[in-house]
């Protein structure tokens, strides 16, 4: 895919995005309805959902995959090391990243995107490819944008 292919991809998942969650107000019928939209919508995913912030972990939220690991220690794998920095995290081969969580062994590549509401950790999206080197600074542009969007209700 290219990446001007790719910019449009996140525009009409932006699109289907903003009417989904229209004057919708309710966080997880929202996070619910996001986690389905960017599954489907993105190609190569076996993994796509929430973890929320619950003091010093994080816990899961809605999602569309395999059944996934409840608690995340805040700092543990890649969903904690986004959470912890405040930053996306982009591994291209999960092996490699020290620490990593296999909640299913078929993952290969991750994308976290953390959400920052007041300056607060509130919790990630998590993205899981079963193909190596899936994810690139489009995917992380794109889905800091459909983040924003999310945190804006
Ligand atoms: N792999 C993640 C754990 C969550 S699952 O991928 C759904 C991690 O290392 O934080």
């Amino acid at each position: 895919m290219t990446a001007s292919d790719k910019a449009g991809l996140y525009r009409d998942l932006a699109r289907q995005l903003a009417s989904l969650i229209g004057s919708e107000s309710d966080r997880t019928a929202n996070a619910a309805n996001m986690a389905a939209l960017v599954y489907h919508g993105l190609p190569d995913l076996n993994w796509a959902g929430f973890y929320f912030t619950q003091g010093s972990e994080l816990v899961l939220g809605p999602f569309q995959g395999q059944p996934a690991c409840v608690r995340i220690a805040w700092g543990s794998g890649v969903c904690g090391a986004a959470a912890a920095r405040g930053a996306s995290v982009l591994v291209p081969d999960v092996h490699e990243f020290p620490g990593h969580i296999a909640c299913d062994p078929v993952s290969q590549s991750e994308l976290v995107v953390p959400l920052i509401e007041d300056g607060q950790v509130t919790g990630v999206l998590d993205l899981d490819s079963p193909r190596l080197n899936r994810f690139d600074a489009g995917d992380q542009a794109g889905c800091e944008h459909l983040v924003r969007m999310f945190l804006r209700r």
